[in-house]
C-alpha cells in the first residue's frame, strides 16, 4: 500500500468559490480523493487557508499555489511511504510546513492530502472510511443539529445570530430525527411564505427571513415546531450558533438587526435571558473568542443544562481545548477538519474532548462540497453529534444521506443514544 502519486486540481465549493480536490494514488492503482471545505465566519486562531490573492483571477480566491505545493512539495515528501501510516504522514506534512498555522504550505493543501490519504487507505483495505479510521471502533450514529434559519455572515448579516437550529431530543433513532426535521423545516417555510417574510435562503440552506428582532425568530421557530405536531422543550429543543466574534468590535457587540450596541456584560444578560426564556439546549460561540470572562460565567451558571460549544474559541486545536478545560470555558467543542488541518490532529482533538467528558460536535463549513468525509469521521470516533447546516441542498444532504448509508452498513451494530451524547445528565 505504497503511495505512488499525489495530485490536486481546482474545483468549486457550494458558494461557487475555488477549492482543492486532492488525489492520492497507490502503486496498486487504488485512488483516494477528497475535496476541501471553506468557512466564512472563521476564527482568528484557525489554520491558514492559502488563496492566491490575485485580483485578476477568481477575485483573489483561486488556490493554484496550494495545488502547486501539493504537487511539488508534498508529493515528493510522501512518495514511497505506506498510506496506512496516517499519523506519520500527517506529521511529516506538519514538519515540512514548519509553522503553527500551516501558512507555509496552506492548511487547505495539507488537509486535502490528509483526507485523501485516509480515503486511499480505506479503499486499499476494502472497508468503508468510518471503519478504516478507527479500525472498526465506530458504531454511534450522531444526534443531528439542523439549521432552520440562517443568518450572520451567511446571509449578509441580515439576522445577527448565524444559525437557528433544532435538536430532535425526543427522537428514538437517527431516521426519526430526519423525519421530524423534514416536518419542521417545511412547516417553517410555509409560515414564512404565507406571512410574506421569506427573503431568501442562507449559505447553509436555512431560510433567511425578513424580521426586525432576534426574538421574533424564536417565536416563529416555536410556532413551526408546534404546527408540525411536536412540543418544543420535550420533543424538540433549540440550538444556536451565535458566531459572536463576527459582530464583536473588541468593546461592544453590535446587533445590526436591532441597531444597538451592547457592552459584554449587557450581551451576557441578553444571551442568558434567551437561555432562560426559550427551550435552548445548545449554544455555540455565544461570545467572541477573546471575551473569556463571559464564556466562563455562562458555563458556571448554565453548564449543567446547556451545551456550550466552542468553535472560534477552540478552532479544533487540542492545546486550546486543554486550556479552555482548565479555565472552565465551555463543555463542548466544534470539530472542523480544516480549522486545524490534518485528520490526525482532528481525531486527537475529538478524543481529548471526550476524555474531558465534553461533547465533540463534528461540523461542516458554510462553503461545502459533495464530500461526506465528516459523516464517516463522526461515526468512526463515536463523536455523538453532527452539524452540517440545513435540510436541503445536496452539499448538506450528502452528509445526512451518508449517515443513512452507514446505518445500513452497520446493521444491528448501529447505536443511537439520543440526548445521552450531551455533556450533562438532565434534559
Ligand atoms: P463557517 O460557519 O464555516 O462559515 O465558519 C460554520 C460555523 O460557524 O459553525
Ligand atoms: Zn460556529
Amino acid at each position: 500500500m505504497i503511495i505512488k502519486q499525489i495530485d490536486a486540481f481546482q474545483v468549486f465549493d457550494s458558494r461557487g468559490n475555488p477549492t482543492l480536490e486532492t488525489e492520492v494514488i497507490l502503486e496498486n492503482g487504488v485512488r483516494g480523493r477528497a475535496i476541501v471545505p471553506s468557512g466564512a465566519s472563521t476564527g482568528k486562531f484557525e489554520s491558514l487557508e492559502l488563496r492566491d490573492g490575485d485580483p485578476s483571477r477568481f477575485k483573489g480566491k483561486s488556490v493554484f499555489q496550494a495545488i502547486e505545493n501539493v504537487k511539488t512539495r508534498i508529493e515528493p515528501l510522501l512518495q514511497g511511504k505506506n498510506v496506512q501510516e496516517q499519523q506519520m504522514l500527517d506529521r511529516l506534512m506538519c514538519e515540512l510546513d514548519g509553522t503553527l498555522n500551516k501558512s507555509n504550505l496552506g492548511a487547505n493543501a495539507i488537509v486535502g492530502v490528509s483526507m485523501a490519504i485516509a480515503r486511499a487507505s480505506a479503499k486499499a483495505k476494502g472497508v468503508p472510511l468510518f471503519q478504516s479510521l478507527t479500525n472498526g471502533g465506530g458504531y454511534l450514529l450522531p444526534l443531528p443539529e439542523i439549521q432552520i434559519i440562517g443568518g450572520g455572515a451567511h446571509s449578509s448579516g441580515r439576522i445577527d445570530v448565524q444559525d437557528f437550529m433544532i435538536i430532535c431530543t425526543g427522537a428514538r433513532s437517527f431516521s426519526e430525527c430526519l423525519e421530524m426535521t423534514f416536518n419542521i423545516y417545511h412547516q417553517c417555510g410555509e409560515i414564512l411564505k404565507k406571512t410574506g417574510r421569506l427573503a431568501g435562503v442562507a449559505d447553509e440552506g436555512g431560510y433567511w427571513p425578513e424580521f426586525s428582532s432576534n426574538e421574533e425568530v424564536f417565536d416563529m421557530l416555536l410556532q413551526s415546531i408546534e404546527q408540525a405536531g411536536y412540543h418544543a422543550g420535550t420533543d424538540v429543543h433549540l440550538s444556536l450558533d451565535i458566531a459572536a466574534s463576527e459582530f464583536f468590535s473588541g468593546e461592544n457587540y453590535h446587533l445590526a438587526l436591532e441597531n444597538r450596541s451592547l457592552k459584554p456584560a449587557q450581551f451576557y444578560d441578553l444571551i442568558s435571558s434567551w437561555c432562560r426564556n426559550y427551550p435552548i439546549i445548545s449554544i455555540e460561540d455565544p461570545f467572541a473568542e477573546d471575551d473569556v470572562k463571559n464564556w466562563k460565567k455562562l458555563t458556571t451558571h448554565y453548564g449543567d443544562k446547556l451545551q456550550i460549544i466552542g468553535d472560534d474559541l477552540f478552532t479544533t486545536d487540542t492545546e486550546r481545548v486543554k486550556e479552555g478545560q482548565k479555565s472552565g470555558l465551555a463543555n463542548s467543542v466544534l470539530i472542523k477538519l480544516n480549522q486545524i488541518g490534518t485528520v490526525t490532529q482532528t481525531m486527537e482533538c475529538i478524543r481529548q474532548t471526550q476524555q474531558f467528558g465534553w461533547s465533540p460536535v463534528v461540523s461542516a463549513r458554510s462553503g461545502e462540497t459533495e464530500d461526506s468525509f465528516i459523516s464517516h469521521l463522526a461515526v468512526a470516533l463515536n463523536a455523538g453529534q453532527l452539524k452540517v447546516g440545513s435540510f436541503t441542498r445536496s452539499e448538506r444532504m450528502v452528509k445526512w444521506n451518508e449517515i443513512l448509508r452507514i446505518e445500513r452498513e452497520l446493521g444491528e451494530n448501529a447505536r443511537f443514544e439520543g440526548t445521552g451524547v450531551l455533556p450533562f445528565d438532565s434534559v
